[in-house]
């Protein structure tokens, strides 16, 4: 297990009511879908993906769900939390004409790969889907990377009417893109899976995690026993099209399977 580490709040950016982001001045060296785990030392340890990350420091994007991130919520900057990581398997970095299909609090960790992927030459296409204007995140920092971005919202307050897939099926139906990237809600992602057609693919998932380096069986995934924190979260089209519990069930705390 990688050493764990205390490091202090640098900087805390509220993006919504329920999300914010917190960076940190640390040399992380992790890559475009990794993870770390985060404790606050009063209970419970969480899996959040990396935001941003640059040679001195770095950023996860939270949104508040439960009684753990609520806790996060209440900390200012200075306050500690302990790190260890970064976990798990990254993104393939294309230099080809790609599509980053994004929902929700998911969408950050496009930040980052998108930043990677521009170093090669890529060209992008992000969709940037939420429910509503008021959980739309990230706008400005994707502006600022000056890739094509399409904003969407399932209610028409922000950008396009309808969800991140609906637009994706247009525009894959227009456009020669080489690879496509998904990160959101998993149901999100088994509709996407429905309408992308021969091309390859890497979707980030999450599943409850406990030791998060291959040890307990908290993240596997059926049927092979996959186990998510450290053959994924960010898995290709070749693992995906295999797993049959994909957008059907998930297990909680206890391993008991909970229907999406
Ligand atoms: C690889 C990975 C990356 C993630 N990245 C982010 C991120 O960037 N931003 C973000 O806000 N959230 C992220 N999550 C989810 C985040 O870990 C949970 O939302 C968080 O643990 C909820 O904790 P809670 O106590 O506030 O809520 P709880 O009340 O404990 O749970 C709320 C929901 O979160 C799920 N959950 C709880 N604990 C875990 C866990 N240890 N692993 C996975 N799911 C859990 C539960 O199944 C439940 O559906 C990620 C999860 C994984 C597996
Ligand atoms: S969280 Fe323990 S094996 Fe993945």
């Amino acid at each position: 297990m990688e050493k764990r580490i205390t490091l202090k709040i640098a900087k805390i950016v509220d993006e919504t009511r329920d999300i914010k982001t917190f960076t940190f001045n640390h040399s992380l060296g992790a890559k475009p879908g990794q993870f770390i785990m985060l404790t606050d030392f009063e209970g419970g340890e969480k899996p959040f993906s990396i935001s941003d990350c640059s040679k001195n420091e770095f950023s996860i994007t939270v949104k508040r769900i439960g009684d753990f991130t609520t806790r996060l919520f209440q900390k200012c900057v200075g306050d500690y939390v302990s790190i260890r990581g970064a976990y798990g398997s990254s993104f393939f970095v294309s230099n080809k004409k790609v599509l980053l299909v994004g929902g929700g609090y998911a969408v950050p960790t496009f930040n980052f790969l998108a930043k990677v992927l521009l170093e090669t030459g890529a060209d992008i296409t992000l969709i940037n889907g939420a429910c509503t204007r008021a959980e739309h995140v990230f706008d400005n920092s994707f502006k600022n990377l000056n890739i094509n971005v399409i904003n969407t919202t399932d209610d028409g307050t922000l950008g396009e009417a309808g969800t991140a897939v609906e637009i994706a099926q247009k525009i894959i139906a227009q456009g020669k893109f080489d690879f496509v990237y998904a990160s959101g809600p998993e149901l999100m992602m088994k509709a996407l899976q429905n309408v992308i057609g021969d091309l390859e693919y890497e979707f980030l998932f999450e599943r409850y995690m406990k030791c998060a380096v291959g040890i307990c069986g908290s993240c596997t995934m059926d049927p092979s026993g996959i186990r998510l924190c450290v053959e994924g979260p960010v898995l290709s089209k070749r693992k995906v099209e295999k797993l049959t519990e994909f957008g059907k069930y998930h297990r909680d705390a206890s391993g008991k399977r909970i229907k999406f």
